[in-house]
């Protein structure tokens, strides 16, 4: 069956790719459907923002779509930066917005956090499933590591011996991330449905 990965960013169609096909998934992104839009994201949650981008191009193509949204939630900064993770106050760079983040923990007593990946599948037949994975843990006191991208040179989690994200092997996030727990009930949901289609098919 076909698969539509709702990005236009290269390097989660790979991951994407990585994961779905060994599951016999047809993935392509929409780019590959020849749909060059770029969603903008105008919900107020994750949720919403990781449906919204869905939708669209299910509208235009009417086969299975996922898409995700993620982000950063600080406790002591009211859930800050949440859905505005990728642009923070307007920040122009991620090591702007992480200096931005450590600036406005100064003294701070509290500074837990957690990351957040919403995933939206839209089945062949229009259904929305949304699948949510929650990374808890704490904003370090300054940058350290060079590993994986935008706050992990901040973030500790919970499961990391104090170290941040970005000072561990890449792997790590592979297995307890945000997106990996997301992917995971994805995957899990994905293979149900399989199996289900098959005793259907034989009854
Ligand atoms: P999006 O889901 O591609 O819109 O990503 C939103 C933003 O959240 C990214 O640009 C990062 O700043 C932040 N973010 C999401 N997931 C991660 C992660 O795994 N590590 C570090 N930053 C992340």
């Amino acid at each position: 069956m076909e698969l539509i990965i709702a990005t236009n960013n290269a390097g989660k169609v790979r991951e994407y790719k990585d994961i779905f096909a060994p599951l016999g998934f047809d993935v392509c992104s929409q780019g590959e459907k020849n749909i060059h839009i770029e969603v903008e994201e105008t919900g107020t949650t994750f949720e919403e923002n990781a449906a919204l981008k869905a939708q669209a191009i299910y509208d235009r193509c009417h086969t299975a779509v996922i898409s995700d949204d993620s982000g950063l939630e600080v406790a002591a900064l009211g859930g800050e930066p949440g859905i505005y993770s990728a642009r923070y106050k307007g920040l122009a760079t991620e090591h702007e917005r992480r200096m931005a983040i450590l600036d406005a923990l100064q003294g701070a007593e509290d500074r837990s956090a957690r990351f957040v990946c919403c995933i939206c599948y839209i089945d062949r037949g229009g259904a929305r499933h949304l699948f949510k994975g929650v990374w808890n843990g704490s904003i370090a006191c300054a940058e350290a590591g060079t590993n994986g991208f935008g706050y992990d040179p901040i973030f500790i989690s919970e499961d990391a011996g104090g170290k941040t994200t970005a000072s561990l092997p890449i792997s790590f996030k592979e297995k307890y991330s945000h997106r990996a727990k997301a992917v995971a009930m994805l995957t899990d949901y994905l293979k149900r449905e399989a199996v289900e289609k098959v005793e259907k098919a034989g009854r």
